[in-house]
């Protein structure tokens, strides 16, 4: 027993050393980690039109043209595939023209080492694809192709095979990779009572202590739950990648250094599609591009008469939008009167929503006088933006639509594009309010930046003659070494036109619904600033320090009677040490507290129980876990209690969890609390019903309309972290 263990989660120190490998070689800065999928070839036509760029299998329908240029000297140039070896491509019958990289069959204009998607058309697919070409039309001829001799393999999904070495209740019928991100685990099953459990990743031959947590299947990290042959999909984060920088995938207890099962990734066989959620953080669509806001906004687009399509692409926190727009002036950037497209994620629907708004006033919306931060539908105007495709993952939202350059006579709220001059434009960051209408905004244009080398732009020459890509840093980079939740940049900005209004806006106080048998872990963690944390979620002062419950502050338990709960608690049992002992219990008290005395009107329900009338706290009593708080963090730049759990670092003493079971039951009233035996106001809290609700799984035909979603590149929305 004892050697099998040894066997299949060895820890010794050479992982010490493997883990700085791992470290060097999972930063993205390095240009060489990006797996784009299969290369193909390389256009390199350097004659009377300029043709550059590299050209990849991304998987069966896509193409991926990475660096590519086009001077777009010849008219009437198209994308064209073709499934014969004839070496001369000179036929017009042989081949296909594909659409562009926005599905439209125009004749193509300028490129600026630029990264495009090209999705291939209904029935043909990438492996039988034998030259691609830029085709001119006019003189029927390819302008510059890329033969493909020998057969290259599309990368497509992959079986891993099934968990490995297993233990106790533990069990995967077969792992696939989907692409390199994202891994598929089929008829999961897991039934043990493990604190710390999780799915792990990481480097070495086998699994270790070095490895790292990925969430589960709903983005969450908190303690797994239990699962009964299970379908269930799980997203590495950030630059986690099944190619570039993992080794082994495992179900492991980091407390105990076991495993309970894992699976190796053999990179050398691993032909698997790049995940498209990351391939769209590199697409750069439109051949001009600037940095708006630079290091949170960039602005790229394209004119195409009598339209332009543009891509706005920003760093924003999930409860925040970007905006960006006409300025209310024809010399200067000015927020009254301006005409702005706002874009945030809703993640109720999980979509991302673009929208279009007028700018009369500092306020929000008034619909009497149509004053303030209008939306063109509610002020008599018309949405008239067309949204193309949208994606917003880890904190990088991207948004690309369509407008006409001119104006409507009936859509007054609308400005024109100037092409023919310089154009004040107006941008903005701010944080959206409950019922996502966007608050004043946070970041200005002409907001200064103490960080950044570049300066925010107030005017752009949308109709420049020669197009210009001046987007000099990749957001996405910035997005994984400086997550959008933290925007240091932005604490010691200056204005010049429009002021910051800056309000701390109070956290979304959380809930947690629950299922029978649902576990519920207990520590200590900071209450959080009184205008965002415990005293603006309670109304009750704090005494600093506060119960998280699951990884949450303060959450409201929404309970069913009948229903049976385990709380596992770790919030301290050395009686000498009064400040690290805080024994957990279930009250009608709102505030809990006072050990000595318990009135008549404090009743306990869970927790503590009584010796000839002494109140003995020893069932909610455990060993001390605290989450401490990064000094280098602002609280004020942190948008929500998920958020600010990640700025967290969980420290645990040494000796036993405690536990105790609770079943709330006829005489439980409706509201009751979580509270502290030793200290006011730590707890909040419980919501007791007498209905059930069922719970979401994933079934395997969500899976595969998935897949479908993927394949085919419309709207892609990977819930963030
Ligand atoms: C992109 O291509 C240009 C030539 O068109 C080359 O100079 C440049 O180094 C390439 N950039 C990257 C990142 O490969
Ligand atoms: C309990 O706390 C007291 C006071 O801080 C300390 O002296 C003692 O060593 C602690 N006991 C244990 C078992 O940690
Ligand atoms: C307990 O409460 C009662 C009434 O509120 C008070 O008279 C008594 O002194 C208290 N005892 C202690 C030990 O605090």
């Amino acid at each position: 027993m004892k050697y099998r263990f040894i066997h299949s989660c060895i820890l010794i120190i050479f992982f010490i050393f493997s883990w700085l490998l791992f470290e060097t070689s999972s930063s993205l800065d390095n240009g060489n980690n990006r797996y784009f999928g299969q290369y193909v070839g390389s256009f390199n036509h350097n004659w009377n039109n300029i043709i550059t760029g590299d050209v990849y299998f991304v998987n069966k329908h896509t193409l991926f043209l990475y660096n590519f240029s086009f001077n777009g000297q010849e008219s009437d140039v198209y994308f064209k595939v073709g499934g014969h070896n004839d070496p001369n491509i000179r036929s017009n019958t042989d081949g296909i023209i594909i659409p562009d990289e926005l599905g439209r069959f125009h004749q193509l204009g300028r490129y600026r080492n630029q990264n495009i998607l090209l999705t291939l058309p209904k029935g043909i697919s990438a492996d039988k694809i034998r030259w691609i070409s830029l085709w001119s039309k006019r003189l029927l001829k390819s302008l510059a192709e890329i033969r493909i001799v020998k057969t290259i393999a599309v990368p497509e999904l992959k079986s891993l095979g099934p968990l490995i070495n297993t233990k106790d209740s533990v069990k995967a019928k077969n792992i696939f990779a989907i692409d390199d991100k994202t891994i598929l685990i089929r008829k999961f099953h897991y039934n043990i009572n493990c604190l710390r459990c999780g799915f792990f990743v990481g480097y070495g031959a086998i699994p270790n202590s070095f490895g790292i947590k990925i969430p589960d299947e709903h983005a969450s990290f908190s303690k797994l739950r239990n699962y009964y042959n299970e379908d269930i999909i799980l997203r590495l984060p950030r630059d986690l990648s099944l190619i570039n920088n993992i080794d082994w995938f495992a179900i492991y207890d980091p407390e105990h250094n076991k495993c309970y099962g894992y699976i190796r990734i053999d990179k050398k066989n691993l032909n698997i599609p790049p995940s498209m959620a990351f391939m769209l953080t590199y697409v750069t669509l439109f051949s001009n591009c600037e940095q708006i806001l630079p290091g949170l906004m960039h602005i790229s687009w394209e004119i195409r008469h009598p339209d332009i399509y543009i891509q706005l692409e920003a760093r924003i926190a999930s409860n925040q939008y970007a905006a960006f727009g006409l300025s209310g002036s024809f010399k200067q950037s000015k927020m009254i009167g301006s005409d702005v497209f706002v874009t945030y994620y809703d993640a109720d629907s999980n979509k991302v929503v673009l929208e279009d708004f007028t700018v009369t006033g500092k306020t929000q919306c008034n619909l009497q006088t149509g004053i303030g931060v209008c939306p063109d539908t509610l002020v008599g105007g018309n949405n008239d933006l067309e949204l193309l495709m949208s994606s917003y993952i880890d904190g990088l939202i991207k948004v690309t639509f369509r407008r006409s350059i001119s104006v409507m006579r009936d859509h007054q709220n609308d400005l024109p594009f100037l092409i023919h001059d310089p154009n004040p434009i107006v941008a903005a960051i701010g944080t959206l309010d409950t019922h996502k209408n966007p608050s004043y905004h946070t970041v200005a244009v002409n907001t200064k930046y103490h960080q950044s080398k570049y300066r925010p732009m107030t005017i752009v020459n949308f109709g420049r003659k020669n197009p210009k890509r001046n987007c000099y840093e990749n957001l996405w980079d910035k997005v994984i070494n400086e997550p959008a939740n933290i925007f240091n940049t932005i604490a010691n900005s200056q204005v010049s036109e429009t002021e910051i209004i800056y309000e701390l806006r109070p956290w979304k106080p959380a809930i947690i619904k629950t299922t029978n048998n649902h576990v519920f872990h207990v520590v200590i963690g900071p209450a959080g600033n009184a205008q965002q944390g415990y005293t603006s979620i309670t109304g009750q002062e704090s005494p600093g320090i506060a119960f998280w419950i699951n990884d949450l502050l303060i959450p409201e338990l929404h309970v069913v009677r009948g229903h049976d709960y385990t709380f596992l608690i770790e919030t301290g049992d050395n009686r000498t040490d009064k400040k690290h002992y805080h024994p957990f219990y279930i009250t009608d008290s709102r505030e809990g507290g006072n050990p000595n005395n318990f009135s008549i009107n404090h009743h306990i329900y869970a927790g503590i129980r009584f010796h000839d009338g002494i109140a003995d706290p020893q069932p909610g009593t455990g060993r001390y876990c605290e989450l401490i708080e990064s000094s280098r963090v602002d609280p004020a730049f942190i948008y929500s209690i998920e958020d600010y759990r990640k700025t967290l670092r969980l420290y645990c003493g040494k000796g036993n969890v405690g536990s105790f079971r609770w079943r709330p039951d006829n005489n439980t009233p409706d509201t009751i609390f979580y509270q502290s035996f030793t200290e006011k106001n730590m707890g909040w809290k419980i919501k007791v019903t007498s209905s059930s609700s069922t719970m979401m799984t994933t079934t395997l035909s969500q899976i595969l309309l998935l897949l479908e979603t993927l394949a085919i590149l419309t709207s892609i929305i990977i819930v963030l972290l």
